[in-house]
């Protein structure tokens, strides 16, 4: 442990230099805010204001791979280009957001309409709103404070949270989800950091598909049809690229070095 200690504070002198071209240096999101996406493709344009989607809302409560994969939206924001007229259809956000679906014994409440009144604007508001409420902000704090700790991100360990049995995501929909296919579950595996003294990566294919299914890497992220098909280096992934299209905007940050690089060096 002593060894790791030593090694990773010179490591992130050698890679600041390529972090800071990867344009790292931007403002760090509070704990609220990490994982926030703004989707203004057409709101603003149509006289609404843009729409906030919040991940630590919504991922305590369904799996990557459900909204991803079998609802469809894109890895990027802004990429899905959602249309009113698709939510009041019962895609995307509507999916969900319909009035009708029933989450912790309440109905979830209703995405886009045509016509509406003062009050109904209310609900248009949850969405599409310029600011974070103060009553968002403490919503998000009281529900953290009852998770397990980390130091970056949301400041809450997901993945700790769902072992414990804190948060249960669902990850199948009647009429929404494909019929699973089992596919044999790949063995866990360490990744050599290729630089001396660096420890290296134990990445665990268990738990990532819990969490995200094959699809979601297989093979837009990682072609992976064998273990170093792709090759990549943490300049691309602090560029968002590999691992760095979940590890900083939604998963655990790439400022913890230590969550990823854990095995002391190898022989
Ligand atoms: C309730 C549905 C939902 C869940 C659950 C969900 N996402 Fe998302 N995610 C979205 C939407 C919607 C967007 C924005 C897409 C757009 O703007 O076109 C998004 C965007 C993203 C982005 C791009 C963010 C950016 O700033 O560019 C990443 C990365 C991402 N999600 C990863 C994840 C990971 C990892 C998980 C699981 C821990 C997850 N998502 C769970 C709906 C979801
Ligand atoms: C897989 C189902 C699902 C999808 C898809 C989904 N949501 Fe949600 N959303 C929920 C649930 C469940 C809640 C929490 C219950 C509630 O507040 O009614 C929620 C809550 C929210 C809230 C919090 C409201 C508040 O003020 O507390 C916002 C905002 C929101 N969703 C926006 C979106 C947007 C925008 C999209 C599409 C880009 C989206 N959601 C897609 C299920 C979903
Ligand atoms: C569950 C979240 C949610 C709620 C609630 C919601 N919207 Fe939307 N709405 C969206 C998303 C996501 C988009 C796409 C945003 C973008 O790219 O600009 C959108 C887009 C729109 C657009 C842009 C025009 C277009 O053709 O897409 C209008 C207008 C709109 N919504 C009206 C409304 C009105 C009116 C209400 C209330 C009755 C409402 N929305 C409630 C999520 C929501
Ligand atoms: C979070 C992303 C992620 C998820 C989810 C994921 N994989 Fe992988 N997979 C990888 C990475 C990274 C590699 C190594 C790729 C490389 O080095 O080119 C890999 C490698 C593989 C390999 C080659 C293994 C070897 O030893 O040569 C296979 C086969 C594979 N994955 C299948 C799957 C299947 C099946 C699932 C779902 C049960 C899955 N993967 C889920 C990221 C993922
Ligand atoms: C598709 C999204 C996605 C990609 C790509 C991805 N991860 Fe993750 N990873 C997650 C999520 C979600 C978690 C849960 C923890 C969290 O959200 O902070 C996680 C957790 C982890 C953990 C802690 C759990 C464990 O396995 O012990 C490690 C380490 C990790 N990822 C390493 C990697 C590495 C290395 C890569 C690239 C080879 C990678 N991840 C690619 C989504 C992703
Ligand atoms: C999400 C997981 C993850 C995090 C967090 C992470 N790394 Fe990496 N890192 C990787 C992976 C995966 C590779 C290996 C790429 C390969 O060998 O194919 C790597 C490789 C490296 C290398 C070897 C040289 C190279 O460019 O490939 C160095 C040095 C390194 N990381 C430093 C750091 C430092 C410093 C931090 C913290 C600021 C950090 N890493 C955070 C996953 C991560």
């Amino acid at each position: 442990m002593r060894k790791l200690l030593f090694v990773v504070p010179i490591l992130l002198v050698a890679v600041g230099i390529a972090w800071a071209q990867g344009g790292m240096k931007k403002k760090k999101p509070l704990p609220y805010e990490f994982g926030s996406v703004t989707i203004n493709n057409y709101s603003q344009q149509a006289g609404m204001p843009p729409v906030m989607f919040d991940h630590w809302v919504h991922r305590q409560n369904y799996t990557c791979r459900l909204c991803h994969v079998d609802i469809g939206f894109g890895m990027t924001a802004g990429s899905t280009k959602i249309r009113s007229a698709d939510n009041m259809k019962g895609y995307f956000c509507g999916t969900c957001h319909n009035g009708r679906m029933v989450h912790n014994n309440k109905k979830i409440f209703e995405s886009c309409a045509k016509e509406y009144s003062r009050e109904e604007y209310k609900t248009c508001a949850k969405c599409h709103t310029r600011e974070r409420s103060a009553a968002k902000e403490d919503e998000f704090y009281r529900f953290s404070e009852q998770m397990p700790g980390e130091r970056f991100g949301n400041k809450i360990n997901w993945e700790l949270a769902e072992e414990k049995g804190l948060i249960k995501p669902v990850d199948y929909l009647e009429k929404v989800s494909s019929k699973k296919v089992n596919l044999k579950v790949n063995q866990d595996f360490a990744i050599k950091a290729k630089v001396e003294g660096m420890p290296d990566i134990i990445f665990s294919h268990k738990k990532h598909t819990v969490w995200n299914g094959c699809e979601l890497c297989h093979p837009d992220i990682f072609v992976g049809v064998k273990k170093g098909t792709s090759k990549y280096s943490m300049t691309e992934i602090f560029d968002s690229k590999y691992c760095g299209v979940c590890h900083e905007k939604v998963a655990f940050p790439q400022t913890d070095c230590q969550r990823c690089h854990t095995r002391p060096p190898q022989g």
